[in-house]
């Protein structure tokens, strides 16, 4: 029996997330999967209600279970950025997620290239370090003291910066940051899933030209690793990836990014895929509690209208189940979502006109068939 706490979120979260647990409920009923699972009531509209974004309540609920299956979050009534960081980023760190895996695949006919050859990537991001670690301030009048604390369950590093003249006008500043510790449990991470894969190369994204320190690090473990397990790999900056990953998709297995460049790449590689919509992702924390969720956010543009694309969602209980050890109904997950495609059952920012619940039934009705 596993433990899943379910937190469906804003927007069209609860739409697609309901889609995704009929999907579960339908495997339930065929195979010896059974879960016991928990709602929480964590986003907007309780924090519009109470103030409150991640509670410790909240934190002891999901700590006991085997994983966390998320919506999405963000509502045009909470500035931008309350919920995301206070809520999601939280989530995070709390449970040290430091992988963020985000396959991305052609389907059918549905992708946005003109090459017709078939890609299949799984994206490893390092999801901890790098630029998103809050670790930024800013100088008024070019002038004052910012002092840095990051804490995580690895270290605690405290940076004093302290504008030297006066003489400039306001500035502000991000700073990346990468710990060797940080860089090889997720290099280990990296290593492990090109073995399972099957695979013996990789590759690695960075932007080593330009930012020599933070890239330079990173480099060195991959490298040190990748000599003692025998695992290759090749380097490439950022730049020259984005291009590649539009002219030849299909030459990459497993890429491994840091934060930043792997959001962005990620969302690129969605949207080849041919809709955000379809993107699925697993913050994973190999010995914690790992979460799962579609790449989207809470799309408050389509919110009620029956037209969000839950295949994003559907996919990410895929991931999951593989997650849990579940891998063959993790594939009919998501042969299921291809049956639908085939059939045409798809949403209309795949060019179709079912609705979000239309599109869940048929992937059901494939799981149920098998
Ligand atoms: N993981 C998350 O919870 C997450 C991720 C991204 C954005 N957000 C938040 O979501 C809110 C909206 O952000 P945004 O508009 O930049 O991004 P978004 O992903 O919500 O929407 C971007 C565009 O894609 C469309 N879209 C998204 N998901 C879709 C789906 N399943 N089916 C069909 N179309 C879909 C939307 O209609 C919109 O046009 C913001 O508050 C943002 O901070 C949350």
């Amino acid at each position: 029996m596993f433990k899943v706490a379910v937190i469906p979120g804003d927007g069209i979260g609860p739409e697609v997330v309901s889609e995704g647990l009929k999907v579960l409920d339908a495997l339930e009923e065929t195979s010896s999967l059974r879960m016991q699972r928990t709602e929480l009531d964590i986003g907007a509209s309780r924090y519009l209600r109470s103030g409150e974004l991640l509670t410790e309540d909240d934190v002891a609920t999901l700590t006991k279970q085997d994983a966390i299956y998320f919506g999405a979050i963000g509502d045009p009534r909470v500035p931008t950025g309350v919920l995301e960081r206070g809520i999601l980023l939280t989530m995070r760190t709390r449970f040290d997620q430091y992988v963020n895996l985000r396959p991305i695949r052609s389907w059918l006919n549905f992708s946005r290239l003109k090459n017709e050859a078939p890609f299949n990537i799984a994206f490893l991001r390092e999801n901890t370090e790098d630029f998103y670690m809050g670790a930024g301030g800013i100088f008024k009048g070019g002038e004052g003291k910012v002092p840095l604390r990051i804490k995580r369950t690895m270290y605690d590093i405290r940076i004093d910066l302290e504008a030297s003249s006066s003489d400039v006008e306001d500035f502000a500043f991000e700073v990346g940051i990468h710990s060797r510790r940080g860089l090889e449990r997720f290099a280990d991470f990296v290593m492990s899933y090109v073995n399972q894969a099957g695979l013996d190369e990789f590759t690695v994204v960075d932007k080593a030209n330009v930012c020599t320190s933070l890239y330079g690090l990173w480099r060195e473990v991959f490298r040190e690793k990748s000599e003692k397990t025998g695992v290759r790999l090749e380097f490439m900056f950022v730049d020259a990836m984005a291009m590649a990953l539009v002219r030849n998709p299909e030459r990459f297995g497993v890429v491994a990014t840091p934060n930043m460049f792997g959001d962005i790449l990620t969302d690129l590689g969605a949207e080849l895929q041919g809709s955000l919509g379809l993107s699925a992702s697993g913050n994973i924390n190999p010995s914690g509690v790992s979460m799962f969720e579609p790449v989207h956010g809470s799309a408050p543009d389509i919110v009620g209208k029956s037209k969000a694309n839950p295949f994003g969602a559907i996919l990410a209980a895929k991931l999951m189940l593989e997650h849990l050890g579940m891998v063959e109904l993790g594939k009919r997950i998501e042969s299921g979502v291809e049956s639908a495609m085939k059939k045409g059952i798809v949403t209309p920012d795949l060019g179709g006109s079912s609705t979000t619940s239309e599109v869940g039934d048929a992937v059901i009705e494939y799981v149920m068939c098998v």
